[in-house]
């Protein structure tokens, strides 16, 4: 490991509230914003006992998490399994009251609303989800599943308007008239994605928080879901969270990117500006797993292996909570400090291109080498036992990189 020198507009504590007004280098606020969500966290806490219910400690699935969404564009929220990707897409959607922080929505903080302010505000914010088959009723007609939001939302009272309405909902997904007479399980899984989605826009929503819109379908039917959402989005004025554990899911389709690990947002950029310089390792991790089509760049491009699950989100390492699978961990700062999401000070990265990494400048310029990973035992929390809750243990974490692999060489995969 070597002695260099962090950056020195790197500063330690917490990715925090403030964090996305100063590291932007502008106030954020100016823009556009419909999606306002400063310092989130989402604790669950881990019960035990039979009849005293005591709190033994605590899930930290949404870990202070600042993020902006502005009107019309797509956001594309990317991490591995239990990143805690569904659970802020349920904090926006006041589903998972914050622990901490504040959401708001075109204006208004969420957690302010109470009965029919909240559920009218909720007809603003819908959700597709990954599992169609699951989220729609099965002993309910496609006409019923449609009518249902409208009906809740008083959209239904004009019979000649509802029916209209649902036509051209059918219409806009690409699905014959005659579905609406049919059920989901006469379906195939890309249609009854289709029907998802046209239940979502069946109430006039300003957002759409997809939530692995296609982690569940064949990859040809995952472009045509993907293009229509896009097509959806031109004519209705839509503006989307797309939540996917794949990159490729969502490189098409976003005009930025959050990249989660463990809980806080660890890089975020304009799309292409991620594909075509990933900082922060583990996005260079992530992204050197994405096919490249071209065979000679795909001969030579780096590839970082991830190997070992997540760390318990119950007992999440110190400081840059990456550092127990980091091939460019530093004996300083890395296991101390949690690094703040910032913009770097490298050429050629824009002010809107934010890296949570110490040593992100080091990286980049080749003067910080990886190195082979040391397997590390990450204690079990004391309250963290349930594994149906807290996903596996990690006992050894190991990330192996490539032995062609050469250092600095941003991922490869633009
Ligand atoms: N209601 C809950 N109570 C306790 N723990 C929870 C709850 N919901 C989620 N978790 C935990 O929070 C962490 C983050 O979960 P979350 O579902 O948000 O992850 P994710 O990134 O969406 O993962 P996936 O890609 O598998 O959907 C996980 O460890 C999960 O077990
Ligand atoms: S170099 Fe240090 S701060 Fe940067 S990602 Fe690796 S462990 Fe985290
Ligand atoms: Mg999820």
């Amino acid at each position: 490991m070597s002695g260099v020198q962090p950056s020195a507009t790197d500063t330690s504590g917490a990715q925090s509230t403030d964090g996305a007004h100063t590291a932007y280098g502008h106030d954020d606020r100016n823009d556009d914003v419909l999606v306002d969500v400063r310092g989130v966290k989402v604790h669950f806490p881990i019960k035990r006992g039979v009849i005293f219910d005591k709190t033994v400690g605590h899930v930290y699935a949404v870990d202070g998490i600042d993020l902006q969404i502005r009107r019309g564009e797509t956001y594309g929220l990317v991490g591995e399994s239990g990143s805690g990707k569904s659970t802020l897409g349920r904090a926006i959607l006041n589903l998972e009251p914050p622990t901490e922080g504040s959401v708001e929505f075109d204006g208004i903080d969420i957690a302010s609303l109470q009965g029919e302010e909240l559920r009218r505000k909720r007809q603003d914010i819908q959700m597709v989800f990954q599992d169609p088959m699951g989220s729609l009723d099965p002993r309910q007609s496609v006409e019923s599943l449609l009518l249902e939001g409208m009906k809740a939302h008083g959209l239904t009272k004009d019979g000649t308007e509802a029916s209209r309405r649902l036509r051209e909902l059918l219409s806009a997904v690409g699905l014959p008239v005659a579905a609406l007479k049919k059920y989901p399980h006469e379906f195939s899984g890309g249609q009854r994605q289709r029907i998802g989605i046209a239940r979502a826009l069946s109430v006039n929503p300003k957002l759409i928080v997809a939530d692995e819109p296609v982690s569940a379908l064949d990859v040809s039917v995952q472009a045509q879901v993907i293009n229509l959402l896009e097509d959806l989005q031109e004519e209705f004025g839509l503006t989307y969270l797309v939540v996917a554990h794949d990159l490729a899911v969502v490189r098409h389709i976003s005009d930025r990117i959050g990249v989660m690990y463990l809980g806080g947002i660890v890089e975020e950029a304009p799309a292409d500006a991620l594909y075509a310089t990933p900082l922060h390792p583990y996005t260079r991790a992530l992204m050197s797993a994405v096919p490249v089509p071209d065979p000679l760049v795909e001969d030579r491009r780096e590839r970082i292996i991830l190997t070992g699950d997540l760390p318990s989100p119950s007992n999440p390492p110190s400081g840059c909570r990456f550092h127990t699978r980091c091939p460019w961990r530093q004996e300083t700062k890395c296991d101390t400090e949690r690094p703040v999401l910032r913009v770097p000070d490298i050429p050629g990265v824009a002010a809107d291109h934010r890296v949570a990494c110490h040593w992100a400048e080091q990286i980049e310029s080749g003067e910080i080498q990886p190195h082979e990973v040391t397997a590390e035992f990450v204690e079990q929390h004391a309250g963290g036992g349930d594994g149906s809750l807290m996903g596996p243990a990690t006992a050894v974490e190991a990330m192996v990189h490539h032995p062609g692999n050469t250092a600095g060489g941003g991922g490869g995969g633009g």
